[in-house]
Parts: structure tokens; C-alpha cells; sequence
């Protein structure tokens, strides 16, 4: 049996587009070989968001120059956001790679393994919603639902809108259906996948009519899904998180306690030159309305330092958004331009990197302190979590998720897969730490 391994880099689209890549091979007969030195067919899903998970990749490559020198038999791919951006520029600088193609165009790959002439490939193309493809799911409880594609925004950081195309959304029943057959499967929690997931729907035809469906429309149906205990989706865009979504989070009991709120800069100057379509005004509005209707409900966010213009001042803003929020977590990037993007043609302003690096860590001082401090609801709590495996720094104890999506190291016996409540004892800006509570039930999500 031919066999591969699937290396994976970037965000969860990516993992969930490698879930597939293996499900294809599998079904064209391929097994997985975890060791890459034992694969006849390495491949390589990318990304490019930042100059570093370039960087990463490349160092990868390397590894696999080196296995064709060996044994000029094993196939090498390239797929993902990397190869999109570069396209067949990947051969010329590569020319050991076999097969190079775009987010959009997986299914191509089986296309090229059972083409008579292995002669190397791209395929770069973007269609609708891709086909249909089967999945081979990294965990048994979890699965990710894929709801749209693409990106209509226009960020002019974002190298993503080049490399994914166009929005389109997948037909509301078709995914209603996997969801189900994921639950009859075993699955208690899905991942709605999506670049800007409350944008859902807007594009939907049936029989050539235009028939819009929302975002929360989907999160009812979805919930009523028998045997789904947990929905989470990423990434909401801020113009997109309407009442009706936050109202979702309210009164569906499946739908996390948690919304991902992207801020990216707290300035509305940087914001309409990073073209985000809400200034700080309208950002703290939808946190209000947040706050108003789900107030234990949890925030995080993305915020980049350094973008070209940023003044002490702008920054200064995005520290005070980031007090007066007080998020539970953030995930924090240095501005790094993207080739063919808006944003790498500006010259004005220029933040030099000793700057950046010093205001990354003010930021992070003040997120981590807020989040230090919203943390210290949970204590004394009891919460379910969803156990993932032994706790990374002391395998002795447990490690699982709250349904606000907080890490939680606790004491106790139990298997991965299950959700167990935990007494809450002590919480610090990043995880939970407790005891397999004795009660038979929570008294509290
Ligand atoms: N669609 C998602 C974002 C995907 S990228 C959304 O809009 O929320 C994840 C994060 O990477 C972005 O939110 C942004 O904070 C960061 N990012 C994207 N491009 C970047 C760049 N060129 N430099 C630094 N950070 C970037
Ligand atoms: Fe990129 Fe903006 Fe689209 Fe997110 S919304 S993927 S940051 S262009
Ligand atoms: Fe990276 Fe593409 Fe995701 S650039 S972050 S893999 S959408």
C-alpha cells in the first residue's frame, strides 16, 4: 500500500482542508505513514499569513529536497495559501515539487495521483463551494463544519482574500445534514469553519433565486441537531455580529459562551487605513450589545502592532480599547507585509521594529492583566469541560476545555472525549486549574 503524511501549517480552515486531503487519499487507497521518512507521498498544506509561517514552511522543505534525492519515486505537494499566492513560481523555485495547488482545488489532487504522466502540476483555479469531499476527522468528538469559502473584505493587510478567493457559502440543508450524520457518528461538538462566518448565506441561490439565508438562522438549526452539545465557529467579522447572533449565544444551549471579536487596532485612523468597515465606536457598541444580552459570555481578539502610520498615539488607543474590554485572551501579531496586499505599498510612517517589539509587549501586559483579572469569575465554580488528554506540564492531572474556551488543568479520572464537571480553584490569564467535582452535574456551563 502507497502511503502518506500530510503536514499541516496556519489556522483551522487549513486543518480541516487536511482532514480532507487524507480522506480523499484514503479513499484512492493510501494510508497514513506518522513518520514522514516512511511516506511515498509527502505533502505540505501552507499558509502565508505572516513572513514567518512562510519562513517555517520553507525550513520544512528541506527535509523533503532531500527524501526525493533518495528516492526520486516520492511525490511532493504543495497545496494551501503559500502555493495560491505563489503559484507555479513554486516550480521554478522548487523544481523537486510534483504537484502544487490552491486551497480551492484539494480534489485536484486526486485528479493528478491517477493521471497516467506524473509530469509536474498546478492547479490554481477558484470554483464555488468546492466538492464535496470525504473526511478523515483528527478526533472522534470534534468535528469541523466547513460553512463557507473566500473573503469578500478587503483588509488591507490580508493576504487571504488572494489566496481564497471570493465568499461563497455552502447550501444551509447540505450543511444541516453533515452535521447530523457527524452526530449519529459520535460527534458532541462542531466548529463552524468560515473566513467570516456571520456573513453567512447572503450569496444563496436555489434554482437560480436569490434566497438569503443568516448566520444565526444556522446556529438554530444546527443546535437542534440531536446529540450536539457544543457549537463554536471562527471568525466573526465586527460589522457582521448582528443582535441576532449575540441573541443566539443567549438562548441556545449548544452555542459556547464565546465570541471571537477581531479589534486589530484601536484607533479609527488605522482602522480605515487598514479598511476594516467599523471604527472604534461601532466596535465598542457590539461589545456593549455583548455585554448587555450574555455578560459572562467570553471575549477574545486579534490585534496587529506596528501597521504603517501608527502613531504613539494610535497605539495608545488600542491599549485603552483593550483595558476598557478587559478580553480573555487575545492573540497578538506584529504587522508583517504581505506580498501583492494594500498595506506592503505603504511607505509612510513606517513603525522601525525595535518600536513594534516594545509596544507588543505593552500590549500584551495589558491583555494579559485583564484577562488575569475576567478569569477570576470562574473561580469557585463548577464547570463542564471537555477532556482533551493529560494536562502538558504535568501528566499526573487532566487537561480539557471550558465552553468559554478556556484551558482547564484539573485533578481526576476520566478519558479524553468526555465532559466532566470541574470545580474551579484558582485561574490564572491563560488557563483554569480545579477537581473532578463529585457532583454528577454541573451547576453551571
Ligand atoms: N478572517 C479572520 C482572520 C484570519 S487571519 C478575521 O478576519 O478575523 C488571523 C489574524 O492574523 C488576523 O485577524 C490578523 O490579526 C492577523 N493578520 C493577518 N494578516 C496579517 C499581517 N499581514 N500581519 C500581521 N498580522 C496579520
Ligand atoms: Fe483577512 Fe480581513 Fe478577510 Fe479576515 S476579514 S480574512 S483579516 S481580509
Ligand atoms: Fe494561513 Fe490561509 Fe489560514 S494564509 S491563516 S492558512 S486562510
Amino acid at each position: 500500500m502507497k502511503r502518506y503524511h500530510v503536514t499541516t501549517f496556519g489556522c483551522q480552515m487549513n486543518e480541516h482542508d487536511s482532514e480532507r486531503m487524507k480522506g480523499m487519499l484514503e479513499t484512492l487507497g493510501y494510508g497514513e505513514a506518522p513518520d514522514p521518512d516512511d511516506a511515498d507521498l509527502l505533502l505540505f498544506n501552507t499558509c502565508s499569513i505572516r513572513e514567518s509561517a512562510d519562513s517555517r514552511f520553507v525550513a520544512h522543505l528541506g527535509h523533503a529536497k532531500r527524501r526525493k534525492r533518495e528516492n526520486p519515486d516520492v511525490l511532493i505537494g504543495v497545496g494551501g495559501c503559500w502555493a495560491q499566492s505563489v503559484k507555479d513560481e513554486v516550480f521554478q523555485r522548487f523544481p523537486f515539487v510534483d504537484v502544487a495547488f490552491g486551497p480551492g482545488q484539494i480534489h485536484k489532487l486526486a485528479e493528478f495521483l491517477t493521471s497516467d504522466s506524473l509530469t509536474a502540476q498546478g492547479y490554481f483555479e477558484f470554483e464555488d463551494f468546492p466538492a464535496q469531499l470525504p473526511t478523515k476527522r483528527a478526533k472522534d468528538l470534534h468535528a469541523w463544519v466547513q460553512i463557507s469559502v473566500g473573503c469578500n473584505q478587503r483588509c488591507s493587510y490580508c493576504i487571504v482574500p488572494s489566496t481564497r478567493g471570493r465568499e461563497s457559502s455552502r447550501p444551509f440543508d447540505v450543511i444541516v445534514d453533515e452535521v447530523r450524520r457527524q452526530a449519529a457518528d459520535g460527534v458532541r461538538e462542531i466548529t463552524l469553519l468560515g473566513q467570516n462566518v456571520n456573513a453567512y448565506g447572503r450569496d444563496l441561490r436555489v434554482g437560480g433565486k436569490a434566497s438569503p439565508r443568516t448566520f444565526a438562522e444556522l446556529l438554530h438549526a444546527v443546535d437542534a441537531v440531536d446529540g450536539i452539545e457544543r457549537i463554536r465557529y471562527t471568525s466573526p467579522h465586527p460589522q457582521d455580529m448582528k443582535e441576532d447572533v449575540i441573541l443566539a449565544h443567549r438562548d441556545l444551549e449548544s452555542v459556547c459562551p464565546h465570541i471571537h471579536l477581531p479589534l486589530q487596532s484601536g484607533s479609527s485612523r488605522i482602522l480605515k487605513a487598514m479598511r476594516r468597515t467599523y471604527n472604534r465606536e461601532r466596535y465598542l457598541d457590539r461589545v456593549a450589545m455583548i455585554r448587555e444580552h450574555v455578560p459572562d459570555t467570553a471575549i477574545t481578539t486579534d490585534i496587529i502592532v506596528g501597521f504603517p502610520g501608527e502613531t504613539e498615539e494610535d497605539f495608545e488607543q488600542t491599549l485603552q480599547v483593550c483595558e476598557e474590554v478587559g478580553y480573555d485572551g487575545a492573540f497578538t501579531f506584529i504587522f508583517s507585509p504581505r506580498r501583492g496586499t494594500e498595506a506592503a505599498g505603504m511607505t509612510e510612517g513606517l513603525v522601525p521594529h525595535p518600536v513594534k517589539v516594545e509596544r507588543m509587549e505593552r500590549l500584551v501586559e495589558v491583555v494579559q492583566r485583564r484577562a488575569h483579572d475576567r478569569a477570576q469569575r470562574f473561580v469557585g465554580r463548577t464547570i463542564d469541560v471537555h477532556v482533551e488528554g493529560p494536562s502538558r506540564t504535568d501528566p499526573s492531572r487532566l487537561r480539557g476545555r471550558s465552553p468559554h474556551n478556556k484551558v482547564v488543568n484539573f485533578t481526576g479520572v476520566a478519558t479524553p472525549g468526555e465532559i466532566v464537571p470541574v470545580e474551579i480553584l484558582a485561574a490564572t490569564s491563560q488557563t483554569l486549574a480545579g477537581e473532578a467535582s463529585l457532583l454528577a452535574t454541573a451547576t453551571a456551563r
